[in-house]
C-alpha cells in the first residue's frame, strides 16, 4: 500500500503493523524532516558542484558513508529516552534547483518537480515576498548555490570533526561557496530562545506517534498529515516509496537593539508600567518572553510553555491579529500551510538575551536565525506565509498591520493595539514598529530521499 501522505493519524513509526512502503520510505527518507534532529551545534556549508560525475561521486559517498535514515533517527532517540544512550550526528543534504540541473538533470527532468517556486530559485522570487534586492544579499547567496549540507550535534567537536572530512572529501572541481554555524540558545528554564529573547521552537507541526503522545491536545490538534511536509522523490529508484521535502533556508538578522528599544516605546505609548510592560513585546510576537500565549493570559509565568491554545475566543484585544504567531498559525484555519521549522540561532552573545538588560547593551547585527523550515510546497507553505499573511497589513481584518518581526514591505498603515488585555479599550491609531530583522539571502532547496542519493 503506498504511503499516505494525506492521512492526520500520526506515524506509529515502530509498530509491526506498518506497511512495507511506509517502513522503505522511513529507510529513506532523511532525518530532520519528520522530527526534529538535536543542531544545538550546526554546521551549514553551501557547495557548488561544476563536475557531474564527481559532484555526484561526493553526494553518493556522504550518503552511504555519514547520513542515516529518519527511522534510525526515530530509534536513537527512543534509545536515548530508555537508556540515555547519545545518538549519532545528523548530516543532511538539500541540492537546489541549478545544482539538479548541475549533476546532469535535463530542464525537463526538473520540471518533474511541482513546485514552480523550487524551479524559479530564491532570487527569483523576492518581488513575490518583498526580499531585498540581490546585490544587498551576503556574497556567498548572490551565487549560484548548488547543495547545502547540514552538520548538526549537540557537541561542538563532533561538528567540527564532520565538517573538517566532509570538506576535505570535497572534490577539485567542487567550490565551498561559504558557510553558516549556528547554536543553541537557552534560558534559565532551559528552554530555546531567539536573539530578541523569546522561546522559540515550541509549536510545531508534529508526525509522530511518540511526540504528539506527549502533547494535551484540548484545543489545538498538534497531529499532521505527512503532505505538509512530504512529496514522492521524483528522481529516485521508486517514488513510492522514496520521498524527500523542500528546504527553505533564508539567514535573517536580528537588531536586537532596535526591537527591544520598540518594545519599550511601545509599552511607554500605551502607558504599561510594571509587569504589564511585558505585554509589549508579547503582542509584537505572540507570546511572553517565556513562551506564555499572551491570548491565554495577560502575565508571564505559570509551568511548561503551552501550545495547547487557539485564537478562537480572542478578537484581537488579548493578542493582537499581528502578533507573529497569530500572523503564521492563525489556527483556527489554514493548517495545511505549516511548516516544519528547523532553524538554528547564529552570532555570540556577550549579554544575556532574556534579562532585562537595557537596549544600548544588545547587538544591532551580526546574530539573528538561520531560518530553516521543511515543506510539501514552498509557494503554498513558506511563500504563502510570508506573502499573504506576514507581510499583508489587512490580513484576517484591514489595517491589522504587518507581522512585526517578520513582516517585509511599507508598513504605512496605522494600527492599535489593545490598552489593557481582554479589554475593547483600543490605543490610538499609531505608526507599526519598524522592522528589524533583515533579510541577508538564501535558497530553495529539495532535500532528496537517501535512495536518490545512493544510486547516484
Ligand atoms: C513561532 C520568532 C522567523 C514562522 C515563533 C516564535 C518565536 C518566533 C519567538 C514562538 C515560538 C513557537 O511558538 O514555537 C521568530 C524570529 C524570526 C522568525 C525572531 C526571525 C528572525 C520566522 C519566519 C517564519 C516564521 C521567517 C515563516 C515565514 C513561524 C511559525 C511559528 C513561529 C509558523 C509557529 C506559530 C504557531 O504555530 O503558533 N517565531 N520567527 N518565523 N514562527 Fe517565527
Amino acid at each position: 500500500m503506498p504511503v499516505d501522505l494525506t492521512n492526520a493519524l500520526p506515524l506509529a513509526w515502530d509498530s509491526a503493523t506498518l506497511n512495507a512502503d511506509t517502513k522503505a520510505m522511513l529507510d529513506n527518507l532523511q532525518p530532520n524532516i519528520l522530527r526534529a534532529h538535536v543542531r544545538e551545534h550546526l554546521s551549514v556549508l553551501f557547495i557548488r558542484f561544476n563536475d557531474v560525475a564527481e559532484g555526484k561521486a561526493f553526494l553518493r559517498h556522504l550518503a552511504t558513508t555519514k547520513m542515516k535514515s529518519a527511522r534510525k533517527h526515530l530509534e536513537e532517540v527512543r534509545d536515548f529516552a530508555a537508556r540515555g544512550r547519545r545518538g549519532t550526528p545528523y548530516v543532511g543534504v538539500g541540492i537546489s534547483k541549478a545544482g539538479y540541473r548541475d549533476l546532469g538533470h535535463s530542464v525537463e527532468d526538473v520540471r518533474k518537480f511541482g513546485d514552480k517556486v523550487f524551479r524559479d530559485g530564491m532570487k527569483r522570487r523576492i518581488a513575490e515576498v518583498d526580499d531585498p534586492p540581490v546585490d544587498q544579499w551576503e556574497r556567498t547567496y548572490q551565487r549560484e548555490i548548488h547543495a547545502v549540507i547540514l552538520i548538526g550535534d549537540a557537541e561542538p567537536e563532533t561538528v567540527a570533526a564532520l565538517r573538517e572530512e566532509i570538506i576535505g572529501e570535497l572534490p577539485e572541481s567542487a567550490r565551498l561557496l561559504g558557510e553558516e554555524s549556528g547554536q543553541g540558545m537557552r534560558n534559565p528554564a532551559g528552554d530555546g530562545i531567539e536573539h530578541f529573547g523569546y522561546v522559540d521552537g515550541r509549536s510545531q507541526p508534529l508526525f509522530v506517534k511518540d511526540e504528539v503522545d506527549k502533547e494535551p491536545k484540548k484545543h489545538w490538534d498538534p497531529a499532521f498529515p505527512l503532505s505538509n511536509v512530504l512529496v514522492p522523490d521524483p528522481f529516485a529508484p521508486n517514488p513510492v516509496r522514496h520521498h524527500g521535502s523542500y528546504l527553505v533556508f533564508r539567514k535573517l538578522e536580528q537588531n536586537v537593539r532596535a526591537f527591544k528599544g520598540l518594545e519599550q516605546e511601545l509599552a511607554d505609548s500605551l502607558g504599561l508600567a510594571g509587569a504589564d510592560r511585558d505585554r509589549a513585546g508579547a503582542m509584537l510576537v505572540g507570546r511572553f518572553k517565556d513562551g506564555t500565549p499572551l491570548t491565554s493570559k495577560p502575565k508571564a509565568g505559570g509551568g511548561p510553555v503551552s501550545n495547547d491554545f487557539t485564537f478562537d475566543a480572542d478578537d484581537g484585544t488579548k493578542c493582537p491579529f499581528s502578533g507573529h504567531i497569530r500572523k503564521t498559525n492563525p489556527r483556527s484555519f489554514g493548517r495545511e500551510v505549516l511548516m516544519a521549522r528547523r532553524g538554528q540561532t547564529y552570532g555570540e552573545r556577550t549579554d544575556e538575551p532574556w534579562d532585562d538588560s537595557p537596549p544600548e547593551h544588545r547587538p544591532s547585527g551580526e546574530v539573528g536565525l538561520l531560518f530553516m523550515a521543511f515543506n510539501g510546497s514552498l509557494v503554498s507553505q513558506f511563500e504563502f506565509t510570508q506573502q499573504q499573511w506576514a507581510n499583508n497589513p489587512d490580513f484576517q481584518n484591514p489595517a491589522t498591520g504587518h507581522d512585526p518581526v517578520i513582516g517585509q514591505g511599507d508598513r504605512a498603515v496605522k494600527v492599535t493595539y489593545p490598552k489593557v488585555w481582554g479589554k475593547p479599550e483600543l490605543s490610538v491609531p499609531q505608526a507599526q514598529v519598524a522592522q528589524t530583522v533583515t533579510m541577508k539571502g538564501g535558497e530553495y532547496f529539495f532535500v532528496p530521499s537517501l535512495a536518490y542519493l545512493r544510486n547516484l
